[in-house]
Order: C-alpha cells, then sequence, then structure tokens
C-alpha cells in the first residue's frame, strides 16, 4: 500500500507491506533508530513519537494507519545542532541510565508538558505510567521532566 507521511518536517512516500507496524517503518525504512522497540506489545513506551501532535506507541500502530499523518520522532526533537529543553534536562539530571526508555520518556515528557506546562510531581508520575525504566527508579526522570518545565518556562 501507498503510504505518505510527514517525519521530522519531511514528507515521504512509500509503498509498504499493510502489516508493518509505524515503529519498523521508521526505523527500517527511514532509518530513524532512535525509536526503540521493548516489548513490542504497547506495554513499555520506548516506541513513544508524536501522531498529529499527540504521544502514541508506534508498535502497535500500522504504518498505514497514519498515512497523511505528522509523526515527530527523538531525532526531530533537537534544534539543529542544541538539545530540546527536555533532552539537556535528562542530561543535566541524570535522567537516564542504559538510554534504551530515553526517547520514549523524552516523547511522552513533550506531551505532558505541552498539556500541563507545570505538572506536580504526581501529575508527571502520572503520566509516566505508560513508560518503563530497567534502571533509573524514575526518580531522576521525574526531576528531569521538573527541571524541562522550569527551563521552558523560563
Ligand atoms: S515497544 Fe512499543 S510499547 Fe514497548
Ligand atoms: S535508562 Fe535504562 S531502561 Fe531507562
Amino acid at each position: 500500500m501507498q503510504i505518505s507521511i510527514k517525519v521530522n518536517g519531511k514528507e515521504y512516500s512509500h509503498d509498504i507491506e499493510p502489516r508493518i507496524s509505524l515503529a519498523q517503518y521508521l526505523r527500517e525504512t527511514l532509518n530513524l533508530t532512535g525509536t526503540h522497540i521493548g516489548c513490542d506489545t504497547s506495554g513499555c513506551g520506548s516506541c513513544t513519537v508524536h501522531v498529529d501532535g499527540a504521544s502514541a506507541k508506534a508498535c502497535t500502530l500500522l504504518a498505514v494507519q497514519v498515512d497523511g499523518c505528522e509523526i515527530k520522532t527523538i531525532e526531530g526533537m533537537a534544534h539543529g545542532s542544541g538539545m530540546h529543553p527536555i533532552q539537556e534536562a535528562f542530561k543535566e539530571n541524570h535522567g537516564l541510565q542504559c538510554g534504551f526508555c530515553t526517547p520514549g520518556m523524552v516523547m511522552t515528557a513533550a506531551d505532558i508538558l505541552k498539556n500541563n506546562p507545570n505538572p506536580t510531581e504526581e501529575e508527571i508520575r502520572h503520566g509516566l505510567e505508560g513508560n518503563f525504566c530497567r534502571c533509573t527508579g524514575y526518580h531522576n526522570i521525574v526531576k528531569s521532566i521538573q527541571h524541562a518545565a522550569e527551563k521552558i518556562n523560563a
């Protein structure tokens, strides 16, 4: 099937198999390997991207379902050579260890902060409930998102 989508501001058109997930399409066809696949069953959140501005798990969306949509991946978050404030905050607050969950965490954090620029710790923890981290214990991830909110609102 033919699909046309915009990813990180760039238009793409491909003839793909209908069974290909959005995560596979991003990684294997567009070579955007920052979108990680952990569980491949919608449980861990490592594949989180934005579809038309809202976070979504790319492993359980078919690429054909997002035909005509605008997608943003972790590769589209940085501004030129500078990191996005959320990425900076993760770096400065040790919000990652192995980094496997981090792209999904950053994409979810962006969605949380878009909808609620000044979230409480509880609201951040609630917003992150679909994203698993096996390393950090979440504490520094929450701290990073609080710091990112301060940076964005400054
Ligand atoms: S890989 Fe998509 S939620 Fe785990
Ligand atoms: S930093 Fe390793 S899984 Fe989160």
